[in-house]
């Protein structure tokens, strides 16, 4: 059993840190900006709440963060009340934020200075990946704290992969978007043209999804994409964020993500209709507009 601190109980991070709790058995101290969601978690799973993420992190051997951007990053770890202010030496800071492989790469340099480890760690399976401990975790950072780590991070996880240093593991996230965005585009123009043909779209994905078409997406959107149904999901707002950390660092590295740039904008005309909240799926939503 380890002690161990948990930064931001939103969608993900409140079951992630659920699980590090009741599957993992640690000792869970938790952290959350709206203090109601804090109270709840330690009322649902015991443990103990913290004022700030400076005093959740306080002596703790492994501590978590699970906010929004980078800004958000840098503000519960070396901001004035920040986790970086009292993590002891020798501890592992697990970030499991989508952000930019630059922030990685400058807080992994601070953590080093200060004699801990800095690993970034973000996640790929969504809401119910996070609620059922199923998750891909993408690593950056050092071997020896990718070790001491994984079996902690186990706890939510059905994969966990150390991709290189600190950055490697939001540079594989960016791949991970820049596959899903062209595809999920592609799943949205196969079912409007589906519809527009008359056939019956359930029998259709029924038999195309066991051939060279098939994908997660295909898999568990189309009942929902068919249905009109979005309020739920991996929000278009959290991918169009991800999707610019995407080109930034193309500008930086010089790839060509040319449907990459037209997916986002494509999600700007969602963010447009009101989907701002909407699953990334609502690419559908779009072109029936
Ligand atoms: N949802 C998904 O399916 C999914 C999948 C993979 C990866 N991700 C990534 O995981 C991260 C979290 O996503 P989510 O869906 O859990 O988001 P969310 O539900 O909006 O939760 C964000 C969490 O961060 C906290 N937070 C935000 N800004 C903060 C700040 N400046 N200081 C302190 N706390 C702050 C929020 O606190 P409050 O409660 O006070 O607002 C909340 O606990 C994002 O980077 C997202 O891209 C999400």
């Amino acid at each position: 059993m380890a002690s161990v601190a948990f930064l931001g109980l939103g969608v993900m991070g409140y079951p992630m840190a659920g699980h590090l709790r009741n599957k993992g058995g640690h000792d869970v101290t938790v952290y959350n900006r709206t203090k109601a969601k804090a109270e709840q978690w330690v009322g649902q799973h015991g443990g103990s709440a913290a004022k700030t993420p400076a005093e959740a992190a306080d002596g703790k051997d492994f501590v978590f963060s699970c906010v929004g951007n980078d800004d958000d990053l840098r503000a519960v770890t070396i901001g004035a009340e920040g986790a970086f202010q009292t993590m002891k030496k020798g501890a592992i800071f697990i970030d499991n934020t989508t952000a930019s492989a630059e922030v990685a790469r400058e807080l992994a340099e601070k953590a080093q200075v200060r004699g801990f480890s800095f690993l970034d760690a973000p996640v790929s399976g969504g809401q119910a990946g996070a609620e059922n401990a199923v998750l891909t975790v993408m690593v950056g950072g050092e071997q020896k704290a990718f070790d001491e780590a994984k079996p902690v991070i186990d706890a939510y996880a059905r994969m966990v992969g150390l991709m290189g240093p600190a950055g490697a593991g939001q540079l594989t996230k960016m791949i991970n978007q820049i596959c899903i965005a062209g595809l999920v585009q592609g799943l949205a123009e196969g079912i409007h043209f589906g519809k527009k043909a008359g056939l019956d779209i359930e029998k259709v994905i029924e038999v195309i999804s066991k051939g060279a078409a098939g994908s997660w997406q295909m898999e568990n959107r189309h009942k929902t994409m068919n249905a009109g149904k979005y309020d739920f999901g991996f929000a278009v707002d959290w991918m169009r964020k991800d999707l610019g950390i995407c080109l930034a660092e193309a500008d930086r590295n010089g790839a060509k993500l040319p449907v990459t740039a037209l997916i986002d904008q494509f999600y700007k005309d969602v963010q447009a209709m009101g989907g701002k909240r909407w699953d990334t799926s609502s690419l559908l939503a779009r072109l029936e507009k």
